[in-house]
């Protein structure tokens, strides 16, 4: 049986798998996981209380590629008015300029779709609030340092889970 919310992720070298892996464990009696590109299927229309869409930033700022690719299709089949949440894995280091640019590349794209956008998160509370996602003190969904922060991220991601979840069933 479809549960009530839907996280849909891609991952190259694991991080966002062992943080989706993860929020699908704690939320396992409302969360579906799916990864793309191989479990790609979607031949009805994405309609759930949540969906949430999850991508590791890369190519200076960009969605994984298979969100590149497969993301269109994606973003059709999504019902009109449809509740969505964000995370974006990035790294502050390396790529400090860059950091978590795929919340953004999402947000930009969903906006201009019949989407509804919740979890957008105050720059107040982020440890690294700076790169293209921060737009005006807020981020339109959770960015995520694993690697420096990888036990707090999990506790911080499953609160803003809940939280989103708690807003779609409100509505
Ligand atoms: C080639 C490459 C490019 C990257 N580009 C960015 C970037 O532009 N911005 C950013 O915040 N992180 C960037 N990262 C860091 C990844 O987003 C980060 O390591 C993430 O946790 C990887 O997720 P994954 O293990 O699920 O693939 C890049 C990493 C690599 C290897």
């Amino acid at each position: 049986m479809k549960k009530d919310a839907l996280l849909i992720f891609a991952s190259t070298s694991g991080s966002t798998t062992l943080l989706a892996e993860h929020l699908a464990r704690v939320f396992s009696s409302s969360i579906d996981l799916i990864r793309i590109p191989r479990e790609c299927v979607f031949s009805e229309t994405l309609n759930r209380k949540l969906i949430v869409l999850m991508s590791p930033t890369y190519a200076e700022g960009n969605l994984h590629h298979a969100w590149i690719e497969q993301g269109p299709l994606i973003f059709r089949t999504l019902a009109p008015g449809q509740r969505i949440a964000l995370i974006a894995l990035g790294d502050s280091r390396l790529h400090k300029a860059t950091f978590a640019g795929a919340l953004k590349v999402f947000h930009d794209i969903l906006s201009q779709q019949n989407a509804q956008l919740i979890g957008d998160v105050s720059a107040d509370e982020i440890s690294y609030p700076f790169g293209p996602s921060n737009m005006g003190g807020r981020f339109p969904g959770l960015p995520v340092e694993f690697r420096k922060e990888r036990a707090q991220t999990k506790e911080r991601a499953c609160t803003w889970l809940a939280d989103c979840l708690r807003r779609a069933d409100a509505h």
